[in-house]
């Protein structure tokens, strides 16, 4: 078996709701473990808490408990050291500067993530070439497509060369095309050894993409596994698609109203 890139040992988050003074538990005691060159994707209806956990893994926000170790480095007491060795892409219109170039932004982000200085550019040049972007890097990006845009947010999660690349939902709103070109480069970059995490509402992305598959609802994981097992979990025929898989058992993963 190849090595571990992440482990995240019983992950919890909550948010408090002011007015009722109770805890919402956003994310309630998810552990998992990424290999090198492993695509694993989470699965769940809105509000499951899957982008809460992918924030709670890469220091974009603090667990209220748990332990997540980045290539065995401990996040919470090295988060510098460990931040290093991860890529995070949220994705969206925003988060570039519409009117700088896309290698003068990604030189402004490679800084901010404190790349060092001598390898500012080469590290840029290659994030660029890696989402074929290079022959457009010195077009402003508010002259960008989505797709475009989309594959830039991705050079920007390469551009301190991560082991770990975390990806939520990167083919949202995306046409046909820029979603099959992110599906290949997502498969290419695990290929490379990078381990992948990601969360998709796209059944197709996750046929294609995902070694493992975690089902997620209400903070917690409900399934783990390889797709077919999804199948026999879900007690749907084993011609039945994912996505009747998925419709099978998503009542189960939404949340309880209370
Ligand atoms: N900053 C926050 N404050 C309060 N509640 C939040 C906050 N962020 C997320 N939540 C809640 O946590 C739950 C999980 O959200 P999220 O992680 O975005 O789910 P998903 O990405 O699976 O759709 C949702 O009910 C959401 O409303
Ligand atoms: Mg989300």
């Amino acid at each position: 078996m190849t090595k571990i890139v992440l482990k995240a040992t019983n992950i919890r988050r909550y948010f408090k709701n002011q007015k009722s003074k109770t805890e919402f538990h956003a994310v309630d005691g998810i552990s998992f473990s990424v290999h090198a060159g492993e695509i694993a994707s989470f699965v769940g209806p809105n509000g499951a808490g899957k982008t809460t956990l992918l924030k709670s893994i890469s220091n974009y926000l603090l667990p209220n408990s748990g332990q997540v170790e980045v290539t065995g480095i401990n996040l919470l007491k090295h988060p510098r050291q460990a931040r290093r060795q991860l890529g995070v892409v949220f994705g969206g219109d925003r988060g570039f500067y519409a009117n700088a170039s896309a290698r003068d932004n990604l030189e402004f982000f490679a800084r901010l993530l404190a790349v060092k200085e001598k390898n500012v550019k080469a590290n840029v040049q290659e994030a660029l070439e890696t989402v074929n972007l290079a022959d457009v890097a010195a077009k402003n990006t508010g002259s960008f497509s989505k797709g475009m845009l989309q594959r830039l947010h991705i050079a920007r999660g390469l551009i301190n060369k991560p082991k770990i690349l975390m990806l939520d939902e990167p083919t949202a709103g995306l046409d046909v095309e820029s979603v099959i070109t992110i599906r290949k480069l997502v498969k290419r970059l695990a290929k490379e050894g990078r381990g992948i995490i990601l969360t998709s509402h796209n059944m197709n992305d996750i046929e294609t993409l995902a070694d493992k598959i975690y089902l997620i609802g209400s903070g917690r994981i409900h399934y783990e596994g390889s797709l077919a097992g999804v199948k026999t979990f879900a007690h749907v025929d084993e011609n039945a698609s994912l996505t009747d898989a998925y419709l099978a058992v998503a009542d189960q993963l939404k949340r309880r109203q209370v």
